[in-house]
């Protein structure tokens, strides 16, 4: 049975072109091709669902923004072509990534086994600190389900992803949750491996949106230097 997320926490999800923002990571969306990579992501930004079948050309770009604590993060979205054609080209986006979605349908095993690959192939062009998320797309098909909940738990347990998420870009199920869900990660990441800083940082950030873009460009490499510090410093923003 799939799951809605629910969150403990106040949050306000801001409109896509909202400019000003405190924090901001970038986000990529791969799997294969017609998993519902485009739908999910265009559903979460803009409210829409297209029931036509439009293959994305290397990649588009989404951002959304939510406010969280105080602080508004902007996800930058790069929602990759699935097709085996552009493969190679893709792996040029994967440069930077705080936390990339992997995505395969529940109602096409065959999308749920090439999970291994995407995810190897992640493994070996990403930080070594990337943050992962699976998600299950497609589940008002229900009677067409070949993937059941229980095997997208198990493989995230098995292979250490942070999150299993089952998604319907057509109703809208955890569509926009998934990225609130993925901006509170990458904040609480942030804070951890920050916190000791933070003041400066506040100080630092009224109007200077390009200098805190490029502190959270640093955020992978400057997290696998303070990995001991982790166990003792496990703080959430709110
Ligand atoms: P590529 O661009 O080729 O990588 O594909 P993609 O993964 O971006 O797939 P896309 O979002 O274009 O969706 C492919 C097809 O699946 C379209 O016809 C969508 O309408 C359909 N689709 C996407 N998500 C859902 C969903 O949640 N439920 C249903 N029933 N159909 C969906």
């Amino acid at each position: 049975m799939s799951k809605e997320l629910k969150f403990d926490f106040d949050y306000e999800i801001l409109p896509e072109n909202h400019s000003k923002f405190d924090l901001s990571f970038k986000l990529i969306v791969i799997g294969d091709s017609g998993v519902g990579k485009s739908c999910l992501t265009t559903q979460a930004t803009k409210g829409i669902f297209e029931d036509t079948y439009n293959a994305t050309i290397g990649f588009e770009f989404f951002t959304f923004n939510v406010k969280l604590c105080g602080k508004i993060i902007k996800l930058q979205i790069w929602d990759t072509c699935g097709q085996e054609l552009y493969r190679s080209l893709i792996t040029n986006f994967y440069r930077n990534a705080s936390l990339a979605i992997i995505v395969y349908s529940v109602n096409e095993r065959k999308t749920f086994e090439n999970i291994d690959l995407w995810h190897k192939e992640l493994r070996t062009h990403s930080s070594p600190n990337v943050k992962v998320f699976l998600i299950g797309n497609k589940i008002d098909l229900a009677d067409e389900r070949k993937v059941q909940t229980e095997e997208g738990e198990k493989y995230i347990e098995q292979f250490k992803i942070n999150k299993f998420i089952e998604t319907s870009a057509k109703s809208g199920f955890n569509a926009k949750n998934m990225f609130i869900e993925a901006a509170k990660l990458l904040y609480d990441d942030y804070l951890l491996f920050h916190r000791d800083t933070e003041s400066d940082y506040n100080s630092d950030i009224s109007g200077k949106n390009q200098d805190t873009y490029e502190r959270s460009m640093d955020l992978n490499s400057a997290s696998s230097s303070v990995q001991d510090n982790k166990k003792e410093k496990k703080k959430k923003c709110c």
